[in-house]
């Protein structure tokens, strides 16, 4: 007899846990699997990062964010796809892969052989180069954001080595990886500007602000010192400001120092605190002061976006957790106990930076992650909000589907790949100027056939499924983030 009640889950935890499986192989060549039609007007290059490797030679990494930055490029010519896949030569792969064990101690916890005595005083990290990709001013830069870029060929992605950007980094610097992109710079009359920064965490911190030109040079930089130890991942543009949510956290280096734990394993969530925001103007010449406001927001990766309203005031859109989620230097994340803890979800924050205050409204209680939307609304009041989502309502779970939010209407549009599919990061590919003109393009792992497909939507049209999926021979890792640009680099 057939039963009618709903499957308790979406999904079945053996098939999200190997999506995480290492994928040593690298490889090139045009595509010849596709379903559906690859739009012809797409021209241009996806490049997105994650971790590729999760062990050496079985040796496991304790968590995917201490995973080898693995970079794939979707080469998109009249029709046609071509892909490869390479891992980013940092000088820890390149030592790992020659020695065959794991030499070096993650920031997520994983530790070189011989217990705490083998990781004592051990302090030196490898730059995994594993977060995002981007290219910009004629540089392919793979980005961590604990220390200096990779400079990448956007051809062959061979790495080319460490890029202090003309001398603008220092030895041991660091270079955040979530760079925002203005599409038209107020102070560069209207052209488009990279901004980005670098954190430098301790009782008082420090932050380095950056503006790039097109060409790639550094146009403004600046440093803000901000009190107490700050874990900042992402921050957030309007035309006149920087936004920076400060996380309620505390800092306790011993186990790490001692070779317990890992650095990032030393961070504790103060659930009592409030969040700091942090509002910097982006223009120095005005002698406007940085304001700090405070605000109940729980643990924020990412932001969507800011916006500056007529009236005065700020909106900024974060997917907020309830707490940090701390990676225990016992627990495997393979098991991780979705049902217990709290969804991810997207808020959005009305600032008054004259009155101190701060309201916040909740977006929509599905489970989400990884905020985009068309990149001529970055930094102004967007109208649509795409991300990738959990398949059910209230569950915490994997990320299975795609969802877009439209703040206007407060509708919502769904496509989930649900039960066998698990998806990463949504990217918007424009192609006119309207606010759904464009593309999303996501990676979906499909257990079913233990490989990765790039699923196309319309953005127009997402309830109706991709426009088109790109089959891969292979499975990638569930990664981070990645850009498009309008370039080709193949023959
Ligand atoms: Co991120």
């Amino acid at each position: 007899m057939q039963t009618l009640s709903k499957p308790s889950k979406s999904y079945n935890r053996q098939d999200w846990q190997r999506g995480y499986d290492s994928q040593p192989q690298e490889m090139e060549g045009w595509v010849e699997a596709i379903s559906g039609e690859i739009p012809p007007q797409l021209q241009g290059t996806l490049f997105r990062n994650g971790p590729g490797l999760m062990d050496i030679n079985g040796d496991r990494f304790h968590h995917p964010f201490d995973g080898d930055g693995l970079i794939c490029a979707f080469t998109f010519d009249q029709g046609r796809v071509h892909f490869r896949n390479r891992f980013v030569r940092t000088e820890g792969f390149l030592k790992e892969q020659t020695e065959g064990k794991i030499c070096y101690r993650g920031v997520f916890g994983t530790q070189k052989a011989g217990g705490w005595l083998g990781n004592l005083f051990d302090l030196n990290l490898k730059n995994i180069a594993n977060t995002n990709v981007i290219y910009w001013g004629d540089r392919l830069l793979a980005l961590w954001e604990a220390a200096l870029p990779h400079r990448l060929d956007p051809r062959t992605l061979e790495t080319i080595g460490l890029d202090n950007l003309d001398g603008l980094l220092k030895p041991g610097g660091a270079f955040s990886a979530h760079p925002r992109i203005d599409p038209h710079s107020e102070l560069d009359n209207g052209a488009p500007c990279l901004v980005n920064f670098a954190l430098s965490a301790g009782p008082v911190s420090k932050l380095t602000l950056y503006e790039f030109s097109p060409q790639g040079q550094c146009l403004r930089q600046f440093e803000q010192p901000i009190p107490g130890f700050a874990f900042i991942h992402d921050f957030a543009i309007t035309p006149h400001y920087y936004l920076f949510f400060q996380n309620p956290i505390a800092f306790n280096p011993l186990p790490f120092v001692f070779g317990v734990k890992g650095a990032g394993q030393c961070i504790s969530f103060q659930e009592q605190e409030p969040t700091k925001i942090v509002i910097i103007p982006r223009d120095r010449s005005t002698g406007e002061p940085t304001r700090t406001l405070k605000v109940k927001a729980g643990f924020v990766f990412h932001h969507a976006n800011a916006w500056e309203n007529a009236d005065g005031t700020l909106g900024l859109e974060s997917i907020c957790y309830d707490s940090f989620p701390e990676v225990e230097p016992d627990a495997d994340f393979r098991e991780t106990k979705f049902d217990t803890l709290p969804p991810s979800q997207l808020w959005r924050f009305t600032i008054d930076p004259q009155a101190g205050t701060v309201e916040r409204q909740l977006r929509d209680h599905r489970a989400v992650e990884f905020p985009t939307l068309h990149p001529q609304w970055v930094g102004r009041k967007h109208r649509y909000c795409y991300l990738a989502a959990a398949d059910q309502v209230g569950d915490n779970a994997p990320l299975q589907g795609l969802i877009k939010l439209d703040s206007e209407t407060g509708t919502q549009e769904f496509y989930s790949f649900a039960p066998r599919g698990f998806v990463s990061e949504p990217v918007f590919v424009p192609r006119g100027a309207g606010e759904e003109e464009g593309w999303i393009m996501m990676l979906v792992y499909d257990a079913a056939r233990h490989g990765s497909d790039l699923a196309i939507f319309d953005a127009a049209n997402i309830t109706a499924g991709p426009v088109a999926t790109v089959h891969l021979k292979l499975h990638i890792p569930y990664g981070l983030h990645g850009n498009w640009t309008g370039k080709t680099f193949v023959d």
